[in-house]
């Protein structure tokens, strides 16, 4: 098995890295993390990182002149590292569409809340300021509108009476470290296909890795 070489882009304290990477130990993952980029330098993801030897790049976006020139030099590294596919976690940049087409379909996000509901920020208190009954995540291929692009993987939890929205939150980061991995082993695997800006499954969904954990 030739494993995927995969870059993480972050820009905080990087729990979905984590989890990407202590998946990608298993011997049998389909992928390895070959290299962290953060916009941020100080960005607690990245000394995690470098603790466990994967090469860790903070490019401070402040320091470039232009988003583009930010994205080339982001675009360096990744081909230096001979990437096939990147996968944004927590990543905070907004980015060009030039950008975002060279990763086209080769490039996931994370993002917690049930898209298409709740695109953007502090999706916890809108959802509960909303009053929905169910919350949850979504890993999706990133095109250049911001939280758009085909669905890969999706997890739901139900919102309790009286939850606030760190409870909410931390419900939803169990749930995100559990499908990120899994959403990604699919793509490594060449289980998912585009068609229609929709995802088709290759295999039977009962042949894959459940998306939806029963005990949550
Ligand atoms: C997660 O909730 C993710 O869904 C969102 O940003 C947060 C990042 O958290 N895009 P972490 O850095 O992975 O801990």
């Amino acid at each position: 098995m030739t494993k995927k070489r995969v870059a993480i882009l972050i820009s905080g304290r990087g729990s979905n890295m984590m989890a990407l990477v202590e998946a990608a130990e298993a011997p049998d993952y389909p992928a390895e993390i070959v290299m962290v980029i953060s916009n941020r330098p100080d960005a607690a993801g990245l000394a995690w990182a470098r603790e466990r030897g994967i090469p860790a790049l903070g490019l401070d976006h402040k320091r470039y002149e232009s988003r583009e020139h930010f994205e080339g030099q982001m675009q360096s590294a990744l081909e230096l590292a001979k990437v096939d596919i990147v996968c944004c976690a927590g990543f905070m940049r907004l980015m060009t569409a030039g950008f975002v087409d060279q990763w086209r379909d080769r490039m996931l996000n994370i993002h917690p809340s049930l898209l298409p509901s709740f695109k953007g920020l502090h999706t916890h208190a809108r959802a509960l300021a909303a009053g929905v009954k169910i919350a949850g995540c979504t890993v999706h291929f990133v095109r250049s509108e911001m939280d758009e692009g085909p669905i890969l993987a999706q997890a739901a939890v139900p919102v309790l009476d009286g939850d606030t929205e760190d409870a909410l939150a931390d419900r939803i980061l169990n749930l995100e470290h559990r499908i990120y991995p899994q959403a990604l082993r699919i793509l490594a695997t060449g289980q998912a296909v585009i068609e229609g800006e929709r995802v088709r499954f290759r295999v039977p969904v009962n042949q894959m890795p459940p998306l939806i954990s029963p005990s949550v």
